[in-house]
């Protein structure tokens, strides 16, 4: 099932079951397409965002030569600050699109580092050592997988006893994840649609109370739920809006509405951008739990 990938070599994805082509509701390969090839950058942009609450303060400390997953590791962005927590141990890259892998594997490809491993594998068909890692992490990626109980008990039986999963995820209190101040209706209204499609192919914007909810029945110990986020203000939610939102609506809004009118409206969300004192509330869960020793 897993594939441990030789450099920059395309393998195909291992495994009968799921059947690689079946639509997964966040494909990069899409989405990066649609976006006409800025997925990554706005990948990048939105990290960086939420750097800036300091969501890594929050996770559990890792022994120098421990062992950490990062599930769903995309460009390689909280891999390779994860690195810095195991100098003397090992950091495995787990994910379905090579591309990412490929990325991935560039940036933590810098002397000195621990044992890096990349793994192309597809969440609904893990196939994990046991009682393998210190660290289970996941950003962004357990909100696109609807088997998510069998993700989890899978993840937990790859945790050493005492190890950790820790993920950030969203975690949905009213139906849109951001709030603006003053308001930006056209922004608003995209930010709506642009919802319904997200959460039309399968992607779910409350997962992190599920996973916490999962974890406790698993047996997982100091299950916590912890609500973080950044309150951006000011250039910050221009960025968020322009480098996130913005593209984002486009990439998953094209191929629905007409053209023009969607133009339109991107235009007119741009037009709302610069108020002076623009607020964006721009919220995820760092959801916690330990496998008992
Ligand atoms: C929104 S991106 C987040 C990437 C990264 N964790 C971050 O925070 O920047 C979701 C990631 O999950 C991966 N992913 C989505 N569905 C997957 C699946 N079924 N199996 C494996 N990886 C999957 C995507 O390829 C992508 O890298």
């Amino acid at each position: 099932m897993s594939t441990t990938l030789p450099l920059g070599r395309p393998t195909a994805l291992a495994g009968a079951h799921p059947d690689p082509e079946t639509p997964v509701p966040y494909a990069f390969e899409r989405v990066q397409r649609d976006s006409d090839g800025g997925e990554v950058a706005r990948l990048e942009a939105q990290n960086l965002l939420f750097e800036k609450a300091r969501p890594l303060d929050q996770l559990p400390p890792t022994p120098r030569d421990g062992a950490i997953l990062d599930l769903g590791s995309g460009t390689g962005f909280w891999s390779a600050r994860l690195a810095a927590r195991v100098p003397e141990g090992s950091l495995t890259c787990l994910d379905r699109s090579l591309e990412l892998l490929a990325l991935a594997r560039t940036r933590l490809d810098a002397p000195g580092g621990p044992r890096t491993a990349f793994l192309h594998q597809d969440l609904r068909a893990l196939d994990l050592p046991e009682r393998a890692y210190d660290l289970v992490f996941t950003s962004m990626t357990l909100a696109h997988v609807r088997e998510l109980g069998e993700v989890l008990a899978r993840l937990v039986r790859a945790l050493k006893p005492g190890g950790w999963i820790a993920s950030f995820e969203p975690v949905q209190q009213a139906r849109r994840f951001s709030d603006l101040h003053p308001p930006c209706p056209n922004l608003e209204f995209l930010m709506d649609r642009l919802l319904d499609v997200v959460e039309g192919r399968g992607s779910d914007l409350s997962v992190g109370l599920k996973i916490a909810h999962h974890l406790e029945r698993l047996g997982l110990e100091s299950t916590e739920l912890r609500d973080y986020g950044s309150a951006l203000h000011g250039e910050d939610a221009r960025v968020c809006i322009r480098e996130v939102f913005l593209p984002l609506a486009w990439a998953y809004l094209r191929h629905r509405w007409e053209p023009g009118l969607l133009e339109r409206r991107l235009e007119a969300a741009a037009r709302e951008v610069p108020a002076p004192h623009l607020w964006l509330d721009f919220r995820r869960a760092v959801v916690l739990g330990r496998r008992p020793a």
